[in-house]
């Protein structure tokens, strides 16, 4: 039997009487959970005789995106929709402590402790992003988990690309820029044992409006309204990151870096590009690589040696800007 969220998807006027017939609940019962959606942030239009009206407009609601989700397991396992939460990487390290399948999601209006990379805040007003974190189980080694950023961002890049036609690239590891402005920021948070990964948590913060971007930042941050002419609904974008990520995880798993390599470099924004490091390390360079953990090879422009450089515990940045 169908939902009552799934009814009213299906877009069109839809009546009273025809809802009580197919969920078997009276009229007013029927009224009773039309409004109780409504108090949820559903836009529901009442046009009398005709009955009532889904108005989908910018809503993430996964009855409005799931239904056509190409995906196998991503997107798929425990959804949860918050108008607020804490952050919704946090809401999906709970949802995995009680068992939540691969593939499960958390996705909210609002962030109210969101939190970026190297313990630093992210900013997540409500309805201006897209906020949102996957739940992986993946088959990996845990020494290449940080490879699952690097493909997040992938699917990311892909999804805005095809969604909205904007130019974005990858600042490795996970930062998708366009210009010299950062769009969208991922954070990667494990559970493992030496021996396995129990779990991943991919979260990711797409600018998607303009008040997503927090006060003074505005040099450096850019969001998809500056960058398209008609913005797309924010599922869209997250549906076409679902099945991005669910194909290039398929590839990486089976074949492992080498598998998604090629792809990565072609969206890379920092490969070829003079870098400053900054943080654990401290020098500039140029970088040069991606090696097979994920990590980014720069020539040392003082030695002209190759270093290693891990995404943990540094920034890195343009010599001329941020990206
Ligand atoms: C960065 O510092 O660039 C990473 C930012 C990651 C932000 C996203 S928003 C959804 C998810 N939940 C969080 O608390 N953080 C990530």
């Amino acid at each position: 039997m169908r939902t009552i969220e799934e009814i009213l998807s299906a877009g069109d006027y839809i009546s009273g009487e025809t809802i009580s017939r197919e969920l078997n609940i009276t009229r007013a019962a029927v009224w009773k959970r039309i409004e109780a959606l409504r108090a949820e942030g559903w836009e529901i239009e009442s046009g009398g005789k005709r009955g009532y009206r889904l108005i989908a407009g910018d809503s993430l609601q996964p009855a409005l995106w799931q239904g056509r989700l190409r995906t196998q397991a991503l997107g798929r396992g425990e959804v949860r929709y918050a108008v607020s939460v804490d952050s919704t990487n946090s809401e999906v390290k709970r949802m995995a402590a009680a068992g939540a399948p691969h593939g499960s999601l958390c996705l909210a209006e609002e962030q109210t402790a969101g939190k970026g990379r190297l313990g630093r805040t992210w900013v997540s007003p409500p309805g201006v992003g897209l906020w949102q974190s996957l739940l992986l189980r993946p088959k990996l080694p845990p020494e290449q988990a940080p490879l699952i950023t690097l493909v997040a961002a992938m699917a990311m890049a892909k999804a805005v690309r095809q969604t909205t036609g904007a130019d974005v690239g990858i600042k490795w590891p996970n930062d998708l820029v366009c210009g010299n402005r950062k769009i969208c920021g991922i954070l990667l948070e494990m559970s493992a044992d030496p021996d396995a990964i129990e779990y991943v948590v991919v979260g990711i913060g797409l600018n998607v409006k303009r008040g997503a971007i927090p006060p003074g930042l505005e040099a450096q941050a850019a969001c998809l309204e500056d960058l398209c002419e008609a913005l797309p609904p924010r599922r869209d974008i997250l549906r076409a990151y679902l099945e991005a990520m669910e194909a290039w995880m398929g590839r990486l798993e089976a074949g492992g870096w080498q598998a998604v390599a090629a792809d990565y470099r072609a969206m890379s924004r920092t490969l070829g590009q003079a870098v400053r490091v900054i943080g654990a390390q401290n020098f500039t360079g140029t970088a040069v690589d991606i090696d097979s953990h994920g990590a980014l090879i720069v020539t040392d422009a003082e030695s002209g040696e190759n270093r290693t450089v891990y995404s943990g515990d540094v920034s890195v940045r343009g010599l001329m800007g941020y990206a």
